[in-house]
């Protein structure tokens, strides 16, 4: 199969015109309720860190980022079902670590829900770790040095 998929950034014109193909891909996230609204939110350098993936003219994942003080945090990241497991995954997250690295933020964090082993285990390979609770979600931290 050919593997090879175009990283664009993120922009508002690309949510309103996939924002239907955003909410399917999103249905992989148990309980997602995530609107048009949700998707154009405003975070502190959102449209600077997000990005969208593209295999031909389809977008096939995409991550939506911002900026805390002490970190870059990941708020989204989906990948098309049927592209899972080859490397689109690690490239976004490989990505907001050197946008970390760029900005002098010590650390790439999210929150993942404790009873989603995929999830953990994808991060876990890419040595986050949990670093805090909160009620059914878990804190997980990548340390990044700068
Ligand atoms: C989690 C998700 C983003 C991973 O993306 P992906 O493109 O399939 O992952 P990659 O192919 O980049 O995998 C990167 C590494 O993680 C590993 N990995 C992926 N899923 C894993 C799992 N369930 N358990 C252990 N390791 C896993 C891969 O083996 C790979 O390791 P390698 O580099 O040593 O081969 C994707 O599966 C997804 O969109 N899931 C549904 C949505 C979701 O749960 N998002 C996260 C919460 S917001």
């Amino acid at each position: 199969m050919d593997t090879t998929v175009d990283i664009q950034p993120l922009t508002p014109d690309i949510v309103k015109n996939n924002v239907g193909r955003l909410i399917e891909m999103s249905k992989q996230l148990k309980g997602d309720y995530w609107t048009l609204e949700h998707y154009m939110g405003e975070l502190n350098r959102k449209w600077e860190l997000s990005s969208a993936v593209y295999k031909g003219d389809r977008l096939c994942a995409f991550i939506i980022n911002s900026e805390k003080p002490e970190s870059l945090h990941v708020h989204r990241i989906v990948v098309s079902k049927e592209l899972h497991g080859l490397g689109i995954g690690k490239k976004l997250i490989y990505k907001i670590v050197e946008d970390a690295k760029r900005l002098g933020k010590g650390a790439v964090t999210l929150k993942a829900e404790n009873d989603n082993p995929q999830s953990l285990g994808f991060y876990k390979g890419l040595n986050f770790e949990i670093t805090g609770e909160q009620g059914h979600l878990v804190l997980m931290t990548l340390k990044v040095t700068t």
